[in-house]
């Protein structure tokens, strides 16, 4: 072997290493080979969620203890950003980057910097393929065949260990349009039969229909990810959870916000005390609704604190906590009694909340988290949080954070959930049973407020009973 840095050929090699296999092993050893000192770059969670890979196993230091373990590697790094194997090539002096074959040519780009080498995959083993034998594939059905159920599937492909096998619609056409549309292999009318072809089930019917349909799977020991607002009363979203314990099966509310990977850094960096502490939360999420769609013409569960509610309310929970002193509402009603618009405030005992949502009043859909030492402003879209700012008194200084956002954004919840079924882990710190329980809680105050407001302005045509 060489003596001194100058002779020695230096080889570099990246991989996610989940689930250490012969394939991986083989590809290290024949790396080492090709030189005299081997790096090995182990990637971070979260640079394998912003590529797509979203189901990795092992954490970051059992995949770096793995590579460890076969004794080729003389140096493990941790990659985390895209560019950055051009950065460590020229850092450490690489003379060769090793990839394997199912990466050919993709990484030519490199070859201005030093001699890019692809080896023979090692056949018929993977990460992929033993995550799937560790975990056997989830089959998914869908209840409900609307715009959001729609964008559903398509997302869950993007999810390794789940596969949406089934739909259910009381209207059974709707089932067959949905399941010749994404080429599902059953739908149907008869919940019974649907419940039977499923393992986990993803609510996306009309609003008050989601308790009783959670109830059913999860009493059939379904599991059971289910679209905001998961109920309408709090004792509703409580019996739920009970009944979800009993019966070990997950129930998930499908915020979608709460799961991004920019919303998770957002409230990390609020909470790393940068800001001072955190004394006002303000959410506000607005879409005009076209005439005689259902957010305007569904008279019982129609309006923007129905449609958008959830998302402004998620920042508040996360950030001021549930145990708020009070909680006032204000709506603009329309002839037929929805809220085309509403703002929620909240006071606690050391701050102040307010949620804006509305489908007749257009305003900014920004997120501003105030402290005593400066604010974070997230601009809309914020609920993809895609980018958001920390700025100060100070205007000179301000901090940008950006992060990735794939597809429509459901992948990370479909993905918490299947992690959740295979770890036998009912809980998900990202969005907790105590912020859902306390989402429907505001939600039921807010649909008695209105049902008040409906009786004293005198509108007729709204529901009396949706309270
Ligand atoms: N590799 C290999 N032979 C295999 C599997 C992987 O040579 N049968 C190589 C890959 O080409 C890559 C390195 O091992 O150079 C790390 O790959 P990684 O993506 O971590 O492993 P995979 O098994 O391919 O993972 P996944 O199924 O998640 O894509």
């Amino acid at each position: 072997m060489p003596m001194g840095g100058l002779q020695m050929k230096k080889v570099i090699t990246y991989g996610s290493f989940d689930l250490f296999h012969e394939g991986h092993y083989n590809i290290l050893k024949r790396a080492k080979e090709l030189g005299d000192y081997l790096i090995v770059g182990v990637t971070t969670e979260q640079f394998d969620e912003s590529r797509g890979k979203l189901n990795v196993v092992d954490s970051l230091v059992d995949r770096i203890e793995n590579v460890k373990k076969t004794g080729f590697a003389d140096l493990i790094i941790v990659e985390d950003h895209v560019g950055q194997k051009a950065e460590d090539i020229q850092k450490y002096d690489v003379d060769t980057f090793v990839l394997g074959s199912d990466w050919t040519g993709h990484f030519d780009y490199l070859k201005d910097l030093c001699e890019v080498v692809y080896l023979e995959r090692t056949k018929d083993i993977s990460s992929t393929m033993l995550r799937n034998e560790k975990y056997p594939i989830i089959r998914m059905g869908v209840i409900g065949t609307g715009r959001i159920a729609a964008r559903f599937v398509p997302e869950a492909k993007y999810v390794s260990g789940v596969i949406v096998t089934s739909v259910f619609n009381p209207n059974e056409e709707s089932a067959e349009n949905f399941a010749d549309r994404f080429d599902l292999e059953l739908y149907t009318n008869d919940l019974d039969k649907f419940l039977n072809n499923v393992d986990a089930v993803y609510i996306a019917s009309p609003h008050e229909t989601h308790y009783e349909y959670a109830k059913k799977a999860l009493l059939a020991g379904k599991h059971v990810l289910c679209e905001k607002p998961m109920t309408l009363k709090k004792s509703y979203a409580e019996e739920l959870f009970r009944i979800s314990k009993e019966r070990k099966c997950v129930l998930l509310e499908a915020i979608k916000t709460a799961f991004c990977p920019g919303f998770k850094q957002l409230l990390g960096v609020a909470r790393s005390g940068i800001i001072g502490q955190i004394r006002d939360v303000e959410a506000c999420f607005t879409r005009l609704a076209a005439e005689g769609v259902r957010e305007k013409t569904d008279t019982k569960y129609g309006g923007g604190f129905l449609e958008f509610g959830s998302h402004t309310l998620l920042p508040i929970f996360k950030l001021m906590g549930t145990d708020y002193e009070d909680v006032r509402f204000d709506s603009i009603l329309d002839e037929n009694g929805l809220d085309m618009y509403t703002k929620v405030s909240f006071s606690y005992e050391k701050g102040m909340a307010l949620s804006k949502s509305g489908v007749g009043v257009k305003s900014e859909g920004q997120l501003l988290i105030s402290g005593t030492k400066g604010y974070i402003l997230a601009e809309s879209p914020w609920w993809l949080t895609k980018s958001f700012e920390v700025r100060f008194e100070d205007p000179n200084i301000r901090e940008t954070y950006s992060a990735k956002f794939l597809g429509d954004g459901l992948r990370y919840e479909i993905s918490e959930f299947i992690n959740m079924i295979h770890n036998g882990e009912l809980k998900s710190y990202k969005f907790t049973e105590e912020e859902s329980i306390a989402i429907a809680g505001v939600v039921e105050k807010f649909l008695e407020e209105r049902k008040k407001k409906v009786e004293r302005m005198g509108l007729k045509s709204v529901d009396k009973n949706i309270a």
